[in-house]
């Protein structure tokens, strides 16, 4: 059991162009981290971190030559330590923004409390509505005829912070989940790159629930 995450040597070291820093932190097959990656512009993707040791997205950093961390919850004595281990292991690269892609875990009050207002989530239903791990599942269970993603700013509920962005798709008689979430993510990629691109550049306003991009 160790409270140090897997983190290069270099980490925290800022590039020549100066960029606008993104860590993305995944859990999965990493498709929205990929558009990230293919599509960075006037930010630049300095690390990927997972609290998997199989993520695909992991991976696909490396093939991009990103610096990788593995934050794993079995490595810790219990979750508050996970949730250390993970903001040391976000701290090493010194994001100025933090991505969550597909990450399927309750951020803890660590990382909320030092990145709180920089970390953005992006989910597949139209929040408010149906929140948490199964948004796909759970707009099509309640037979719901237009659904989508939403870019939020992360607070600590679960998927409850303020909306950045959205948008939507008609949920078809003949969808299944996997079918209408795919089409979900083709809309969730590009949102996520326009989001994250306009706030490197361009900054953003929050005022009570309303963000506004500039
Ligand atoms: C995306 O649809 C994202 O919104 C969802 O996981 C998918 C990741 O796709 N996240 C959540 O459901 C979080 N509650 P990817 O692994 O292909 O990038």
């Amino acid at each position: 059991m160790t409270e140090d995450p897997q983190v290069p040597a270099d980490a925290g070291t800022k590039g020549a162009a100066a960029l606008p820093r993104v860590a993305v932190i995944v859990s999965g097959s990493g498709t929205l981290l990929q558009a990230l990656l293919d599509n960075a512009q006037g930010y630049t993707i300095s690390s990927v971190l997972s609290d998997r040791a199989d993520a695909l997205g992991l991976e696909r950093a490396r093939k991009a030559g990103v610096p990788t961390a593995v934050v794993q919850l079995k490595d810790f004595p219990d979750r508050a330590a996970w949730d250390r281990g993970l903001l040391k292991a976000v701290d090493a690269f010194a994001p100025d923004l933090v991505v969550l892609a597909g990450f399927m875990r309750i951020l803890g009050e660590p990382l909320l409390n030092r990145y709180g207002g920089k970390i953005i989530n992006t989910h597949p239903a139209l929040l408010p509505a149906f929140p948490g791990a199964h948004g796909v599942r759970d707009a099509m269970a309640h037979g719901v005829k237009v659904t989508g993603c939403s870019v939020i700013l992360v607070d600590a509920g679960t998927d409850t912070g303020p909306i950045i962005a959205q948008r939507a798709t008609e949920v078809l008689d003949e969808d299944t989940e996997e079918t209408l979430h795919e089409r979900i993510k083709v809309l969730e990629r590009d949102l996520l790159v326009d989001v994250v691109e306009r706030m490197a550049t361009q900054g953003w306003t929050v005022d009570g629930r309303k963000v506004r991009l500039n």
